[in-house]
Parts: structure tokens; sequence; C-alpha cells
């Protein structure tokens, strides 16, 4: 199988392949043909969705396959049978398996199963599709994007993890403002900071972070799984809302991103997530966009 077989994570298409995928995101629908004509790609969600399902779903008919929705529970994914068997049965019917799964480690059995292409629709671990479609609103808002930098204020999180990896890949620098106990790991900082010549930083002040930054992320405090623990999150992140005053303190062009769902008045302000500087609806709409390039570029990858 090709080096692109999977997209577990952004680090799986590297520098050169997130580039292209971010042109072909902005190449015309009609441009990129119908590579998946008559293929089906398999989506398998363990969690909910709104964005992802709906923009892998119109990525895959706009070019011209045929997207099949199915729920975890449906498949089970080692309790109705183990992960091995449902990606050699699918990879029969399907160019393309893609899952929302709770256990990083099963989409890593299915790619190493080496039947078919896999790709990750978020994990525990992290969530490439949100990071293409925030690196490329991005660079619709500010062209070439090596020499920004984005500040994530929040949880150290899959969506975090994702954008962190493609920031640096793009050449963008990243600073972290999480609080004790939802920080990055010195392990991860160095892994992180290995993949680019820009920097990489981590502080609990997010008014540190968020000083001259051109990108304000965010994302919940409290992630699909983590529901048990939603109180005491939300005391460890209390101040960590991304208001108008934090937002004051970017660069004069700033922009603020959230991956949603979001919760108002909690991990960001009516205000802000409302505001003139909030692009979460673009970017909500560059999932299928982002969706479609990565498509293109995995359906032509045989
Ligand atoms: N941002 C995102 O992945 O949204 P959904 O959970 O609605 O797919
Ligand atoms: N971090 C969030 C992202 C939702 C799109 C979660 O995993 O629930």
């Amino acid at each position: 199988m090709s080096e692109l077989a999977a997209m577990l994570d952004i680090t799986d298409l590297g520098a050169d392949g997130l580039r292209q995928v971010l042109d072909l995101a902005q190449s015309p629908v009609a441009a990129l043909g119908r590579p998946l004509e008559g293929e089906g790609v398999a989506l398998v969600f363990e969690k909910p969705s709104n964005r992802t399902r709906h923009s892998m779903e119109m990525a895959v008919v706009q070019l011209g396959g045929h997207p099949v929705y199915t729920r975890g529970e449906e498949v089970g994914l080692d309790s109705r049978e183990p992960v091995e068997d449902v990606i050699r049965v699918l990879a029969g019917y399907h160019r393309i398996v893609a899952a929302r799964v709770f256990d990083h480690g099963h989409l890593v059995r299915m790619r190493d199963a080496g039947v078919t292409t896999v790709i990750n629709l978020l994990s525990d671990r992290s969530h490439p599709m949100q990071a293409l479609a925030d690196a490329l609103t991005m660079r619709r808002e500010f062209g070439e994007l090596s020499g920004r930098a984005v500040a994530w204020v929040g949880d150290y999180n899959n969506v975090a993890r994702s954008l962190a990896e493609a920031s640096l890949l793009l050449g963008m620098e990243v600073r972290l403002a999480c609080p004790s106990g939802y920080q990055a790991t010195e392990a991860e900082l160095e892994r992180l900071a290995a993949l680019g010549e820009a920097s990489i930083s981590q502080t609990d002040e997010p008014g540190t972070a968020v000083t001259g930054a051109h990108a304000v992320h965010t994302d919940t405090w409290v992630s699909m799984g983590q529901e048990d623990d939603a109180a005491v999150r939300r005391a460890a992140f209390a101040d960590y809302t991304v208001d108008a005053s934090l937002m004051d303190l970017a660069a004069d062009d700033a922009i603020f991103m959230h991956c949603m769902p979001a919760y108002r008045g909690l991990e960001v302000t009516a205000e802000v997530f409302d505001g003139p500087r909030s692009r979460v609806i673009t970017q909500a709409h560059d999932r299928m966009h982002a969706a479609r390039g990565l498509l293109a570029l995995m359906a032509a990858d045989r």
C-alpha cells in the first residue's frame, strides 16, 4: 500500500502533502473530476457529529463517490466483532474507510490491517480533518501562513494536537495556554518542535499566548466521553474563557476560531463567538472543502 494509505494524524501528510491538500481544497470542484466514481466511502461514527458527517458525505458525493454512514454500535468495533474483521470486510465494499472512534488504537489497527485507506474522523488523540479546515480558513484569511502565530487557549486535546501539528508543518508559531493538568507534556512539546522551523511554547497564562497572535483558537472544556468530569473540568478552565479583552491583546488583524460545537459563556463569550473577528462558520464550511481536498489526494494515490 502507498504512503498515503492512512491519515490518522496530520503528520501522515507531511508538509508537502498538507500544502497539496490545501491547494486541492481551493481548486474548483469541477477541476478535480470524479476520482471516486462508482466507489464507496464508509463513514463509521462511535460519537455524535454534525460537521464531520455532513462535510464528508458531501465531499464524497462531489468527487463522484457514494458515502455509507454507520453508527458505531451497529459495527461494534471489538464488541460485535474484532476491528480487523470489520476493516477486512469493509475493504471489499469501499475505496476508503473513515471512522470517528473513542480509542485511537482502533484506527491504528485498521491501518495496520493493510487492506484499505483509513481516515481518522476524530479520536481521543487527534482530529486531523478539523486541522485541515483550520489551516484552510487561516490560509483564506492571511494567505501565506509561515511567520504567523496561532494561540490555543484551553485544553490540550485532540483538536489542539492536530492544530499544533498542522500549524507547525505550515511554518506557523504555536503558543499553547493550558492550565496545569491539561497541558502538553514536555515530550509532546519536543515532538511538535521537531515538525517545523517555527517555535512552539506553552504557558498557563492566556494573555501571554494571545498577545500579538493572528489566530486565537479554543474548544469545549469537556470533550465527548469526558462528561463525567464536567464539573472538575469547568473549574480548572474557569480563567480560560476567550473574551473581548483577551482578543484585544491579539494582533490587529487577528481572528477567532472554534471547531464547534461551542458553549457560549464557558470557553468563549457570545460577544467573541458571534462577533466580527469570529470565523467559526467559514471554518465549519471549510470542513467540506478540506475533506474534498484530502479525498481527491487519497483517491488519486493508488
Ligand atoms: N468540529 C467537529 O468535528 O464537529 P462535529 O463533532 O459536529 O462533527
Ligand atoms: N474536543 C472535542 C471536539 C469536538 C469536535 C471532542 O472531542 O469532543
